[in-house]
């Protein structure tokens, strides 16, 4: 049984085990839960009898007109059962309003995200790959 929640609260490592699947230098589960809590929203899938996560998303926004969508995933084994979907609808509702709703997707999640209202657009982007799994000196900047 799967339920969503938009809280953090009682969340720890130890429920954030296996994602960012293929990224060859991932952010370890405490920092994965260190971007959940800098996110301005976030929504999560939970798997009902274990507590633990099998898939999220979180949203940046500067809380005026724009959003962005960074992270989406599903972990593999709960793929193909409408999560990764309920967890786009669920952060769409919450971005609702907002002038601009972004996503930096592959190509070929395009017809994933079409029927939301999403449309395809140019981006351009950073990806500082030595910094995959966190940004350098982000514990020392942290009260
Ligand atoms: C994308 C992702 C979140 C979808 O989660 P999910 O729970 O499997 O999604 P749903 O079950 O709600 O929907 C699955 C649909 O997405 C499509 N889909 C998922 N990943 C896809 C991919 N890489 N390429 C093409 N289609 C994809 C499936 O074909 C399926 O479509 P169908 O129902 O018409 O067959 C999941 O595949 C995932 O975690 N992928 C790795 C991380 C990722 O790519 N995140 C998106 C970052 S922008």
């Amino acid at each position: 049984m799967i339920r969503y929640t938009d809280t953090i609260e009682g969340l720890t490592p130890a429920n954030l085990v296996g994602f960012f699947v293929g990224w060859p230098n991932p952010p370890t589960p405490e920092t994965h839960l260190e971007i959940l809590r800098g996110s301005d929203e976030v929504v999560l899938a939970v798997d009902g009898e274990t507590g633990n996560v099998v898939g999220f998303s979180s949203a940046v926004t500067d809380g005026v007109l724009a959003s962005y969508i960074p992270l989406l995933e599903v972990l593999p084994r709960h793929r193909g059962k409408g999560i990764g979907r309920e967890l786009v609808r669920r952060m769409l509702a919450k971005l609702d309003g907002f002038y601009m709703i972004d996503i930096a997707c592959d190509r070929e999640l395009v017809p994933f995200y079409t029927p939301f209202g999403l449309r395809p657009a140019h981006a351009m982007v950073i990806r500082n790959y030595d910094r995959q799994s966190g940004r350098a000196g982000r514990e020392q900047e942290r009260p």
